[in-house]
């Protein structure tokens, strides 16, 4: 019998964080499956008041259940950015409560992003410091893709709501994957390509994927771009930035948390010079160029695009 949630996690406040979240995060997958996000559909209101965009239902969705685990000091989001009292102690959460709500329309893959932080503040930290992070993929399937500090790689669990009467809500969680190294792979993700116009690195990368044969993989949805890159187990994603196209992903929500996912299992992430883990947190509404991927790839993307325009 596949591994679930509930063993994968030993007994903790970490359990109880991340036991809130998939709460969260089972609640927003049915919400999209009703057709939420969707302009008349969107009146789909677990809250019996006003309509809401999906985006900031999705924020109100995951406040409530942190607030309810008891374990959470501070949250700050994509929505709410600045950081605020959850009503709990121990961790400091960051989350982005819908990343790619714009392609909800399309029916592509849309995402939860959060990292979590053992203080009640993420200023002055770095991604290093994170005790979990990872992503919640609302796609043909639910699933959790995520790393702990304490245990090595990521690992990826699917949501299957089929429970027997002395299971937890954690039980309806199974372990599917562990992710463990990202090689070198013909496989590109090039975000913010409108940023080639006048970021000739970029231009200049773009070509030798190109003229590589390389294969073109983009939703331009993060979270699957990005996890694709887990599941295939090589290629490369990036986001940089140019004069007229300025970074567009924001540290804190995405960046980070992702970076935190991908160098657990195996991979490289990069700002165009280090490491997006190396980044003292001075704000939570910095944004940043990204690049994630096999070894080879970032390096590749540090020597070709390099640091941000400024
Ligand atoms: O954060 C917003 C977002 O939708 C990401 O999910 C995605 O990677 C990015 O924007 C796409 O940007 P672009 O359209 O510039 O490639």
């Amino acid at each position: 019998m596949a591994q679930t949630l509930e063993t994968f996690l030993p007994e903790g406040s970490l359990k109880r964080c991340i036991e809130a979240l998939t709460e969260a995060a089972e609640e927003i997958s049915s919400l999209l499956r009703k057709g939420a996000g969707l302009g008349g559909l969107s009146s789909v209101n677990t809250f019996g008041d006003q309509q809401l965009q999906v985006d900031v239902l999705a924020d109100q969705i995951i406040e409530t259940a942190l607030q309810r685990s008891g374990v959470v000091e501070t949250i700050c989001s994509e929505e709410n950015s600045k950081e605020r009292p959850c009503g709990g102690t121990g961790f400091a959460v960051a989350y982005d409560p819908l990343d790619g709500s714009s392609i909800i329309d399309t029916n592509f893959a849309v995402g939860t992003i959060f990292g979590i932080l053992k203080d009640g503040s993420f200023i002055g930290h770095k991604g290093r410091e994170f005790v979990a992070a990872g992503c919640f993929v609302y796609g043909p399937r639910t699933e959790l893709t995520f790393a702990v500090s304490d245990k090595e790689y990521a690992h990826q669990f699917i949501f299957i709501p089929t429970v027997s009467e002395d299971s937890t809500s954690l039980d309806r969680w199974k372990k599917n994957h562990i992710f463990t190294a990202i090689e070198s792979g013909k496989l590109f993700a090039p975000g913010n390509l409108r940023s080639t116009v006048d970021n000739i690195g970029y231009q200049k990368l773009v070509n030798y994927w190109m003229s590589n044969k390389y294969q073109l993989r983009y939703t331009g949805g993060m979270v699957p771009d990005v996890n694709q890159l887990l599941i295939k187990g090589k290629g490369v994603f990036c986001n940089p930035a140019s004069l007229s196209s300025p970074a567009k992903l924001r540290l804190l929500f995405e960046c980070i948390p992702l970076a935190f996912l991908i160098e657990k299992a195996g991979g490289r992430s990069s700002n165009g010079s280090v490491s997006l883990l190396d980044i003292p947190i001075t704000g939570t509404e910095e944004r940043s160029q990204v690049c994630y991927g096999a070894k080879e790839e970032v390096e590749r993307f540090d020597a070709m695009v390099g640091q941000m325009f400024s």
